[in-house]
Formats: structure tokens, sequence, C-alpha cells
């Protein structure tokens, strides 16, 4: 069963960093296929805290790490992060990356700040990290790949290119100073020699590893509502998130996909601005935010926090066809008496158990709860589905029978022993 994907099924932070690390020590290759530092990845071992923004979490074990054709890499961060590791030991020599892959140039970065600026109050809340711009310039076919920096010459006349129009618009519109060309690449080849090792024909390397039997792990940044079709538009990210960008953004075929794992928080969380119909703007939301320690990972801002929405969940699990869902962070639900969980919507005075089709009705959206019973057990300790407190058992089984898929793995902690297994996810 050598192709799985890792997609998160609400708006992100489900912890895909910790269901990935789970399974890394068992597969061959851990592939990031979209998205870039926007990403913050947190993993937990023995006790060391590591938070990956662009590398794969399979960094961590002994398989080879893959940045596919789908990622946007800012080579500053990449190297920093791999710098970061390296200080505390971990090997990273086997990392290989796209030529096909795009990169976060200076001007997506600022960019990014000044649109979203100037969007004042319709502002999407991105990360600020150059993503939207960057993706912008990769469908404008205007973008600088990995491969450009192995051919100087082409890689000026590109960014010439790409910053001519930009400057018009950052100086006549933004009010801002133009970029010079001539810096932003010499600073790009400033990292050409150390990237070039890295660089391969990621597509064929996959391609022949799962020929091989090898077991290729995609682990999903962001997550389906965040995606660029599927997603909660304008309020996303520029990228494909879903299983299905796994495919695009490596250069696999969707029949090489044997398994896709949907990860959910057992609540739910957006960082951003956006429709988020069980959000909690009073004490109940302050205390998941203090007991799941919701503050972001890549940014740091506060996350929004709200229950359990499963026409939501049931959405990605259509459209990913989620073949296990590894529900996370069922710990932090402990203490409460009873656990509101959204089962449906009230929309214009009509109940859907979906998502509603237009942006407008789902805006106007409002939960309707079932009260499930809450557990004061602590759970941490928990290791197989029949340690769990009783209404902890029946919580888990009533998000199955909403969502529409089994749940095979359940995160009790963040740290990487804190699961329990129901069913094997290889
Ligand atoms: P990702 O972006 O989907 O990888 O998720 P993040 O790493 O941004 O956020 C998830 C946070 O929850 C991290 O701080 C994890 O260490 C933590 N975490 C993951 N799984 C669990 C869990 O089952 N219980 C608890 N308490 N924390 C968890
Ligand atoms: P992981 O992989 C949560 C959100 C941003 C913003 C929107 C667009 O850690 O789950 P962007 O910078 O991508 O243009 O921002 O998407 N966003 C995330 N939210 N987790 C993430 O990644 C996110 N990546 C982007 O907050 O609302
Ligand atoms: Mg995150």
């Amino acid at each position: 069963m050598p192709g799985i994907v890792i997609v998160g099924a609400q708006w992100g932070d489900e912890g895909k960093g910790k269901a990935t690390d789970q399974l890394a020590d068992r597969v061959d290759y851990t592939v990031r296929y979209s998205g870039g530092n926007n990403a913050g990845h947190t993993l937990v071992v023995d006790g060391q805290t590591y938070a990956l923004h662009l590398l794969p979490s399979g960094i961590l074990n002994a398989g080879t790490p893959v940045i596919g054709n789908g990622v946007v890499i800012d080579l500053d961060v990449l190297f920093e992060e791999l710098d970061g590791l390296g200080a505390v030991g971990v090997d990273t020599s086997k990392l290989i990356v796209s030529a096909n892959a795009h990169i976060i140039a200076p001007y997506h970065k600022v960019l990014d700040k000044v649109t979203e600026r100037f969007l004042g109050k319709r502002r999407i809340g991105t990360t600020g990290r150059g993503i939207g711009p960057a993706y912008s310039d990769k469908v404008n076919r205007l973008g600088i790949r990995v491969q450009d920096l192995l051919d100087e010459s082409i890689l000026r006349q590109k960014v010439a290119a790409s910053l001519e129009q930009k400057n018009q618009v950052l100086v006549k519109v933004y009010n801002r100073p133009a970029i010079d060309p001539d810096e932003v690449a010499d600073g790009l080849m400033g990292h050409a020699e150390r990237l070039r090792p890295m660089i391969a024909d990621v597509a064929r390397v996959l391609n022949d590893a799962l020929d091989d039997q090898k077991v290729v792990l995609f682990e999903g940044a962001q997550a389906h509502h965040l995606d660029i079709d599927h997603g909660t538009y304008p309020y996303v990210t520029s990228s494909s998130p879903i299983a299905a960008g796994a495919c695009i953004g490596s250069g696999v075929s969707p029949r090489r996909v044997d398994r896709v794992i949907g990860i959910v928080k057992a609540y739910t969380t957006r960082v951003g601005e956006g429709p988020f119909p069980t959000e909690l703007l009073n004490d109940d939301g302050e205390r998941l935010r203090a007991d799941g320690h919701e503050f972001g990972t890549t940014t740091g801002r506060p996350r929004r926090c709200g229950w359990f929405d499963a026409p939501l969940v049931e959405a990605a699990t259509r459209i990913n066809g989620f073949t296990d869902l590894f529900v996370t962070k069922l710990d932090v639900l402990t203490g409460w008496k009873t656990i509101p969980v959204c089962v449906a919507y009230e929309v214009n005075g009509k109940r859907t158990t979906h998502v509603p089709m237009t942006q407008t009705e789902f805006h106007h959206a409002t939960p309707v709860y079932e009260e499930m019973d809450g557990w004061a057990e602590d759970i941490s300790g928990c290791r197989e589905f029949g340690d769990l407190p009783a209404a902890a058992q029946a919580y888990v089984r009533r998000l199955e029978d909403l969502v529409g898929a089994r749940v095979s793995g359940i995160g009790v902690g963040a740290e990487r022993e804190q699961t329990v297994v129901v069913h094997d996810l290889l």
C-alpha cells in the first residue's frame, strides 16, 4: 500500500505534523506537495518540540524528505530551517527539492503585506509570507522556479521581467519604493550553490519509488476549507491542499494513492478572517484556546476556537475520499460537563446537514447543536480505545457517524506516544 495522503479536514492546525510523524518511521519518502512557510507543523518527540514550516515532518526520521513542485519556497526560510535542525543533530542531508517548485522572492512578501493593508476590512488575514503573490506569478507565468537558479542569465531575465510590471504597481498604486531586480537576483543566486545538490526530478524519483513498492507519504499543509477551489473563498490560501493536490503538487497519478487520512481536531479552530459558524466568542472559546494552547505556530496569532462542525468535515470527507480519520486533541475536551457538536446548520429557516452551496448562505448558517456527555478523567495516558471513558468513546463514535468515515487514530496529547491506535494507519 504505497501512496498515502494526509490532509487537514478543517481550517488548518489540526495536528498534521504529529499525524505524519506517527507514520514517518515506516515510510520511505515524506512529501510536502502544497503551500509554503505559511504552514507550521509541530512535533513533540521525547520532550523536544520541533516547529517545521517548509520541511516535511518526515525529516526527523530515516526516510527521504521531499519538497514537491506544488510548494512555494522561501530560500532564506529553507536554509534557516535546515540549519536549525542541523544544530540539534538532525541529519537533513537526504532532502530533495523539485526543479519545478516556485520561489518566493522578496517582492512577493512586500506585495502580500501591502495588498492586505490595502484591503483593510476586507483583508484575508494572510500569514504575510508572500504565498498568494508567489502562486499568482506561477499562474500568471511570471514565476521564478528552482531550476532557474541553475542558469544565472535566465534567472536575471525572469526577475527583471517579473519586476517590470510590479514596480509600476508598487510605486504608483501602493506608494512604495521600486525593488532593484539585480539585488533580488543576487540574493537568490547567493543560495544557488547550496541548493544545487538538492535539486531533483521529484516526479521521476517518486514514480520510481512507487514502482519499487516503496511507501510514499504525502504531507498536506493547510486544509480542505482553505483550498483555493473547495475552501471558503476568498478566505483561503492560494494552493490546493486537498488530496488531489498531492498528485498535482508532486507528479504522481491518482491511481497511486491508496489511502487518504483526514486529520480532524476534536473541536474547530481557524486563523485569519472568514466565516466560522461554530466560533465561540465567549468564555467557552477562551477556555478552548487556553486548554488547547491555540496560538499560531507560524504567526503566534490567537486561533479562533469553536465546537466540532460535522457538516464542515463531512464535506471534506466526500471531496477528499477519506479512508480514515485521525482525531486530534481529544484530551483538550476533558473536563466539560457536556460538549456541543454541530450536526447541521439552519440557513434561512431551513435545516441542512451540508455545507451550503453559496458563500452568502454559508455566512448566514447558524449551527444546530447536539449535546454530548463530557468526561472528567485524564485521558492523556490512554493508548487503547477501550481505555477511554465511555463518554469519550461515544463522542468519537458520534463523529464517525456524522462524518461518514472511520476513526483510525486519536490524539490524547502532543507527544509522539500520546496516541490511541484504533486501526493501523499503514
Ligand atoms: P498542523 O499545522 O496541522 O501540523 O498543526 P499545528 O502543529 O499547527 O497545531 C497543532 C498543535 O497541537 C501543536 O502544538 C501540536 O503539538 C498539538 N497537538 C497535536 N496533536 C495533539 C493532541 O492529540 N493533543 C494535544 N493536547 N495537542 C496536540
Ligand atoms: P498549517 O499547515 C492555519 C490561513 C491564513 C489565512 C489564509 C491565507 O499549519 O495547517 P496565506 O498566507 O496562505 O495566503 O493565508 O490561510 N493559513 C493557515 N491557517 N494553518 C495553516 O497551515 C495555514 N496556512 C495558511 O491564516 O487565513
Ligand atoms: Mg499549523
